[in-house]
């Protein structure tokens, strides 16, 4: 057999237009265009839809085109291609990262069966702002839930070894800031502070490249006016050149076209001399070539730049083992999910419910015995996918209903036909308050259905759609004792019925087990352990809200109802002048309904922690490796095995910017049996207490002085104080 020939003489022998080819991934080509781009040796196509099909495309490009490269085949397989695990905003509610990877390892082996070998995935924009509708794609508000949910994923789907037949390569998106979008609203323009920009919105993708991701994506909006596909600074200087990115730098689908209305390329040749200069290595959307003549000038683009490009496409098709082997075996493709997929969706599934409110232990059902009614949109419905699902993901195999009525031989479950999402219907509502009052419990499947979240899905309201709400209402008039499941894309505004209401299970969209593993969490044989990954605000009038903003000159007190009348403008507010100028909302009391962390449990907790060593530590043993132990105990006070999250809050007291007012640097999900204990340590190193400075140049650092460490659960904490001091030398 003759030697494969290595990246490096198969760009020596390739003419300009050849390259260029190679450096676009087409979107969604029918399948004549497919071929005759395979044939013409286009770098990258989206996935045909079957394994046959893509071993079509895949023979075409190996044995007709000018030098037989094989294909990279990409899919946004972004929580599943078949098995739908929940969406990634679910994903972070666990607080177990192995929720991720599971989610990952199981997306890569179906895809990569079916001749996929490149995911648009994870996402891992820091998103703050819940009117924006690809909150559901990410893990939430925090920079470090992100990173390490981001890690997780690319290491499940990347695995040991790209070239496995289980492994495919994993795309960080979107670089950088695109989730800062203002007003919420997609595809908005964003102006971010250096400050932001290092220590918030860069810190997932600089974990993501450390971990070896294969590719990152540029993002739609701009950074300090430079839109992020012709961004020289953040795609070269900082991703390739500062972090050692080796990998490839993707355009996210039309963004090199969007130049010229960015209005800053006069035409499509110079809006895609922009982007290859600036450091982009593909194009999304097939306009370098037209036909196979280039768009750009040759002699336009620098010639190192170029082959730079080629070299680095080149090089993920010899790692994804393309060149030895470009094909899949059509026999064992996979159509669907199967029983261990399934199984890990659904064991997946209840792990990311937050249980928000448990008035009266209203939850979990009694086993036997109970009228149950299950009233709301939910309630038969099937739309548990989520937002990026592709049309051939399985369909969800049960509804709540159904699933509870498997679940609960010795009760009576029963359903009424309800409104849909945004239907009102008072005639429904008074029948189903009528139906209430005969039944011992009743559950309100509420929510967004899946196409309300995910791309161009903002929102301006956070509020339930329809008439939802009055029906929440309707139930508590029936005086009859009730939770409501809220299955959701994003946080919601509750505020308007949590009162009412004596139970409150988060579901968010969980994928295609989610009516199982609801019904699963309703009666108990899965305690709920999840937190939240991302606030939920009072009011949207609030947003952006965030646990971890930065300090301000004069912070309000959080927690409490601002008691005092405003006469004059009959509102209410601060008693004295002392609070009134301050950080705060006349008409509307402080901080979110729930915050980030909040989670409860069927069961309960307590926690002690004690830091292992004194706290104390010089600047240059942290340099050197030095971390501090945190060891927590967590008794189970209750009567149920369950689960806690110990989370572990730094904050740095003084500085020389104003720094967050508490930021996560540590977490750990342990299981507790009734009436044990469980010790968990989290350590805090270098990492975790330093920042980036506004001078690119000093990069990061850790300034000797006061530190605040909280160690709890969400609800309540322990606070050490940890000195840094100064270098010896
Ligand atoms: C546009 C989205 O912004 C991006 O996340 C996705 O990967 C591409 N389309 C490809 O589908």
């Amino acid at each position: 057999m003759k030697p494969l020939s290595t990246p490096e003489q198969i760009l020596a022998a390739m003419t300009y237009a050849e390259k260029l080819a190679q450096l676009q991934i087409v979107w969604r080509p029918d399948s004549t265009e497919a071929g005759a781009l395979a044939r013409n040796g286009a770098g990258a196509l989206f996935w045909p839809a079957t394994a046959k099909a893509t071993n079509a495309l895949q023979r075409t490009a190996v044995e007709e085109s000018p030098h037989g490269i094989p294909l990279l085949i990409g899919l946004d397989v972004v929580h599943g291609q078949f098995t739908i695990f929940p969406t990634p905003l679910a994903q972070a509610a666990s607080f177990d990262t192995e929720v991720a990877a599971a989610d990952a390892r199981l997306s890569a082996r179906e895809a990569r069966s079916t001749g996929v070998n490149w995911t648009f995935s994870p996402m891992i924009d820091v998103s703050r702002d819940p009117r924006w509708g690809r909150v559901v794609e990410g893990f939430g508000e925090d920079p470090y839930l992100n990173a390490v949910f981001g890690e997780a994923k690319i290491r499940g789907y990347q695995g040991d070894d790209l070239s496995s037949s289980t492994s495919i390569a994993a795309c960080a998106k979107h670089f950088v800031g695109y989730s800062a979008a203002e007003g919420g609203r997609d595809y908005n323009s964003t102006d971010i502070s250096v400050q932001r920009l290092r220590n918030i919105y860069l810190e997932p993708f600089k974990v993501a490249v450390t971990a070896g991701v294969a590719s990152v994506m540029a993002s739609f909006n701009a950074v300090s006016g430079v839109p992020m596909h012709a961004n020289r600074e953040m795609l070269t200087d900082v991703l390739k050149n500062e972090w050692g990115h080796n990998g490839i730098v993707v355009a996210d689908a039309g963004g090199v076209g969007e130049l010229v209305e960015h209005g800053v390329a006069a035409n499509a040749s110079d809006a895609g001399r922009l982007a290859l200069s600036a450091g982009l290595d593909v194009e999304m959307g097939g306009s370098l070539l037209s036909g196979n003549e280039p768009i750009i000038r040759e002699g336009v683009l620098d010639p190192a730049r170029l082959d730079d490009a080629v070299l680095r496409v080149l090089r993920l098709k010899q790692a994804l083992g393309l060149f030895e082997n470009p094909y899949v075996d059509e026999s064992a493709a996979a159509t669907g999910p199967d029983e261990a997929s399934l199984s890990a969706a659904r064991a997946t599934a209840a792990r990311c419910t937050v249980l928000l409110k448990n008035h009266a232990a209203v939850l979990p059902l009694k086993p036997r015995g109970q009228r149950v009614l299950v009233v709301g949109p939910y309630a038969e419905s099937k739309d548990h996918l989520g937002a990026w699902v592709q049309y051939f993901a399985s369909p969800t195999t049960t509804s709540i209903v159904e699933s509870l009525t498997a679940a609960l031989p010795g009760s009576v479950v029963t359903a009424l036909p309800s409104a849909t999402f945004f239907d009102s219907d008072p005639g429904l509502q008074a029948e189903a308050a009528a139906a209430a009052a005969e039944a011992d419990l009743v559950i309100v499947a509420v929510g967004e259905p899946s196409t309300l979240s995910g791309e161009a899905s903002s929102r301006s309201s956070l509020n339930l759609p329809g008439d939802q709400e009055e029906l929440i209402r309707a139930i508590a008039g029936s005086g009859t004792p009730f939770a409501v499941v809220l299955l959701t894309g994003r946080p919601l505004v509750v505020s308007e019925w949590i009162d009412q209401c004596p139970a409150l299970l988060v579901a968010w969209h969980l994928g295609t087990e989610a009516g199982k593993a609801i019904s699963d969490v309703l009666t108990g044989t899965v305690n709920p352990g999840g937190k939240l990954p991302m606030s939920f605000p009072r009011s949207v009038g609030q947003v952006p809200i965030y646990y971890n903003h930065e300090s301000t000159g004069r912070p309000a007190r959080t927690g409490g109802s601002l008691a005092h009348q405003r006469p004059d403008v009959g509102l209410t507010g601060p008693t004295n002048t002392d609070d009134y100028f301050k950080s705060k909302y006349l008409d509307l009391e402080l901080g979110p309904q729930f915050g980030f962390g909040y989670g409860l449990s069927y069961t309960s907790f307590e926690l002690e922690s004690s830091p292992d060593q004194a706290l104390s530590v010089a600047l240059d043993g942290l340099r050197a490796g030095t971390r501090l132990c945190f060891t927590t105990i967590v008794r189970n006070t209750g009567t149920r095995d369950g689960d806690e999250v110990v989370q572990l809050y730094v904050s740095d007291l003084l500085a020389s910017v104003t720094r967050p007012v508490r930021q996560l640097r540590g977490f750990h999900r342990v299981f507790v049996p009734a009436g044990e204990e469980r010790r968990v340590t989290l350590t805090v190193g270098f990492d975790d207490l330093g920042f980036w400075t506004n001078d690119a140049h000093a990069g990061y650092i850790v300034e000797p002085g006061e530190f605040r460490i909280r160690v709890g659960d969400g609800l309540s904490f322990q606070e050490f104080r940890l000195t840094v001091t100064p270098p010896s030398s």
